[in-house]
């Protein structure tokens, strides 16, 4: 019993290459990739289904995995502040940023958080994204921390699309906490960590590491929790300045370490050892209008891999197209557009330690896939905004047609 997807050109991305299928086919069984290759190759199989796509570009189903898609409010008139001059920082600092997010997410229901959210994850679905990831992180409260992660879950069962959650509770110091940041970590370490996980709420764990936010020692704490419950950690590192977050993060075998606008020379080569992805967000860097940019050459240099993601949140990167995205990526970080596509693929799936399941079209994998109304891959990265996908297939289903 399988289905024969054909008449069509395809790019794995094994290996984060596009490997390109010029007369490709699929096999798929339920919701499994079976097989993958030329149609002359095809093996023998009971194929119930057959459908013809068209001559169109096959891709993996791409991955978004750097996310703050529940929140409530936006922060429109901070943007406004910004432009007249105002910095990021600044803002924080007046009460603003995201404690003024943190005020609208406590604020409204769980209801209102998901239809939000949906809203925004809807763009992404479009755009072909079948794999998200979602942080906590605007409620600083356990209570509060668990309506944003109850909401996640719930889009994971709602949605046609695969959802993982990380709480990130050390994303800022809650206003209750103001002066007392070791207090808030120790609550985080005792407590909310604990109790969240043990609800099953949590897949990973984040970490804001900034001289606005927390240090590498605290940060290091949350991390060792973690590390007992058998989470996985990643790390918001060196976006603003140098903390040395990304070594913190290597030395905890993170899935990634994301930012790093500021990463240095010898901590890239802590995080090459360690095989920690590099996540870089080329959204946030646009939108806060930075100049520092990561040192792209040099993790190519040292071979560490690079995730792409739109760190969508309402602060930094109020980004609804990881296309754009991936258009950013290359025109801003100068990162070619077949290495944008393995960062929405592979190495996006690898950040967050699923890539046994997604990221490529291999057997044994879930079956998400994309057929483009391209031409070339590089199209992807080179369109600015559209909806070019016209099949969405999630788990061996269509799931959105234009
Ligand atoms: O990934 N860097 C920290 N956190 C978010 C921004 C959060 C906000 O400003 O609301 C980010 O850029
Ligand atoms: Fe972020």
């Amino acid at each position: 019993m399988y289905t024969l997807w054909h008449h069509c050109r395809a790019v794995t991305m094994s290996s984060g290459k596009y490997n390109l299928l010029s007369n490709a086919a699929l096999l798929t069984h339920g919701a499994v990739i079976f097989w993958v290759g030329e149609y002359d190759e095809l093996p023998d199989a009971l194929i119930t289904h057959r459908i013809d796509l068209g001559g169109r570009l096959v891709t993996p189903g791409l991955v978004d995995c750097h996310t703050h898609a529940v929140f409530g409010g936006n922060r429109a008139a901070e943007f406004e502040q910004r432009l007249q001059g105002v910095s990021y920082a600044e803002i924080a600092a007046a009460g603003g940023g995201i404690a003024s997010t943190v005020r609208d997410t406590r604020a409204a229901s769980e209801q209102l958080l998901l239809k939000q959210a949906t809203q925004r994850i809807q763009a992404l679905r479009q755009e072909g994204v079948t794999t998200l990831e979602i942080k906590s992180g605007y409620g600083l409260d356990l209570e509060s921390e668990r309506k944003m992660l109850r909401v996640i879950r719930q889009l994971g069962r709602e949605l046609p699309i695969a959802i993982r959650s990380t709480c990130l509770a050390a994303h800022a110091v809650p206003s209750e906490y103001q002066g007392r940041s070791d207090d808030w970590i120790d609550h985080i370490c005792n407590q909310l960590l604990p109790e969240l996980y043990h609800e099953g709420l949590v897949d990973a764990v984040d970490a804001f590491c900034e001289h606005l936010a927390f240090s590498p020692t605290q940060v290091e704490r949350v991390f060792q929790v973690a590390t007992e419950l058998g989470l996985p950690v990643k790390l918001h590192a060196e976006q603003l300045s140098l903390q040395h977050g990304a070594v913190l993060a290597a030395r905890f075998h993170a899935l990634s370490a994301d930012h790093l606008e500021y990463l240095c020379e010898p901590d890239i080569a802590a995080m090459a050892q360690q095989g920690t992805v590099a996540v870089l967000l080329p959204g946030a860097y646009y939108f806060l209008r930075e100049t520092q940019q990561p040192p792209v050459d040099l993790l190519r240099q040292y071979g560490v891999p690079m995730a792409i993601s739109s760190d969508m949140n309402p602060g930094t990167s109020p980004m609804l197209s990881l296309r754009l995205v991936m258009n950013m990526a290359c025109t801003l970080f100068r990162m070619t557009p077949e290495e944008a596509l393995a960062g929405v693929t592979l190495y996006a799936a690898r950040a967050l330690g699923i890539e046994d399941r997604c990221g490529t079209l291999e057997p044994g994998k879930e079956a998400n896939f994309v057929a483009w109304d391209i031409e070339h891959p590089a199209e992807l990265s080179y369109w600015l905004g559209g909806t070019l996908s016209k099949h969405v297939i999630f788990q061996g289903e269509e799931v959105y047609y234009d």
